[in-house]
């Protein structure tokens, strides 16, 4: 459910028309719906009200500041992997006690800056990890809450680049190694096993994966209680996947019914790391038809948005639902909607039936709202898309366009 529609022949982000927006700023234009992004928080969040939670949006899906406000103010704590994301996270004023901090490489800095700050706990990936947190944290004078993200060696059945739980990812540490990190944790004097982790993968369209690894998880959680540690957290990180096409992803309910009937009742505070189900539909990316053309056996559209704006396509093969703004109801061609980037992976769409469309007027790509603007670059000196985020008739400049000074800045 998102607040994009038709309305008298142009698309609508709630109360503001994407034509005039993009006049206003220009494309490619990313525009985000406050409404949509607040549904999609309370949906996941309140799917978990009758237990202990807590919902930390993972940063990575959309960073925009203006975002992680509007996140932080419904209540959300936040899931981070670098010290960048810790930095836009505080200054988005969330507590640092509703942070957590996962990813395979914290450098010693960000491990000290995270401490500094107070985060809730780190999700450790490796015994390496493990002591370097400890002697970070014993230097300072402070102990660390931890966790270990544990790889369950699950199937999570998305795309090889997104699976992260499976034994031959980089992810986590292996479930049957993991009892000795858990008591090497319990030795050391600065840091203290708090909680379990594991995240096995993105853009998943089914339960069975997540209740998989819950099961694997619990088994592994009376074996620590054994060890008379005092376990408070699970962290069942992100993943809950989004339609895109014809995908048919659990609702939010359905996923927090199926574990709250599971864990209801353990002495555990559950925490959860969702990034795309909350962003990707609240976006989308706006761009304007530059060229066509026909070559023997190919279609073109050229508009004026391309892989380094969103390259899930080019990375991924992924699929975003692509529109006229305003439908002028022509008839249907097979077409491959591309960028000017100098690469032929430079594809927004590919064979795709979309109504004829001329120079001048506007599509948008739908689910852009997660992994869009977060991956963009300046590839060929490109200056980034301006984001702008609406609420009911209001329009907030998110970010403003980036300037060929901008693209300098740095080496001047
Ligand atoms: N927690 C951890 C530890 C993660 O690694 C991720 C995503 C999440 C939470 C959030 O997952 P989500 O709820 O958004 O599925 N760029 C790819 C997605 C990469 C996901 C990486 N980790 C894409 O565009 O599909």
């Amino acid at each position: 459910m998102h607040h994009f529609e038709q309305r008298n022949g142009t698309l609508f982000v709630e109360g503001v028309s994407v034509t005039e927006l993009a006049e206003r700023f220009g494309t490619p234009l990313y525009i985000y719906s406050t409404a949509t992004l607040k549904r999609h928080f309370e949906a996941f969040d309140t799917a978990f009200a009758s237990m202990e939670h807590l919902t930390c949006y993972s940063v990575k899906a959309n960073s925009n500041l203006h975002v992680l406000r509007l996140l932080a103010s419904l209540g959300a704590g936040m899931d981070i992997v670098s010290g960048g994301e810790l930095y836009r996270a505080l200054l988005a004023g969330v507590p640092a006690e509703k942070i957590v901090y996962s990813g395979v490489g914290k450098k010693p800095g960000e491990i000290r800056q995270a401490l500094t700050a107070g985060i809730l706990m780190f999700n450790v990936e490796s015994m390496q990890e493990l002591i370097r947190i400890n002697d970070v944290a014993r230097e300072m004078g402070k102990v660390a809450q931890v966790s270990f993200r544990i790889n369950p060696d699950v199937d999570p059945k998305t795309h090889p680049y997104i699976s992260t739980g499976l034994k031959k990812n980089k992810f986590g540490l292996n479930i049957d190694l993991s009892l000795e990190a858990y008591a090497l944790a319990r030795d050391l004097p600065a840091v203290e096993p708090v909680g379990i982790d594991c995240h096995i993968g993105s853009q998943l369209t089914s339960i069975e994966p997540f209740m998989e690894a819950l099961d694997k998880l619990l088994v592994f959680y009376d074996k620590l209680k054994a060890m008379n540690l005092d376990i408070r957290y699970l962290d069942l990180g992100g993943g809950l996947g989004i339609n895109y096409d014809e995908e048919e992803p659990p609702h939010p309910t359905e996923f927090g019914a199926a574990l709250t009937k599971v864990l209801g009742k353990l002495p555990l505070k559950l925490i959860l790391e969702p990034g795309r189900v909350i962003v990707g539909n609240a976006g989308i990316l706006v761009t304007e038809v530059l060229y066509t053309k026909q070559s023997p056996n190919k279609s073109f559209v050229i508009v004026d948005a391309a892989m380094n704006d969103l390259v899930r396509p080019s990375l991924y093969g992924s699929f975003h639902r692509v529109e006229e703004v305003e439908p002028q109801g022509r008839p249907t061609q097979d077409v491959d909607v591309v960028g000017p980037i100098c690469e032929s992976g430079d594809f927004l769409a590919k064979d795709r039936q979309l109504p004829e469309v001329r120079q001048g007027e506007r599509l948008a790509f739908y689910s852009a709202g997660a992994y869009g603007f977060t991956m963009s670059s300046n590839y060929n000196s490109r200056p980034r898309a301006a984001e702008i985020l609406v609420d009911g008739e209001q329009v907030i400049v998110a970010r403003r366009r980036e300037t060929f000074e901008s693209l300098v800045a740095q080496e001047l």
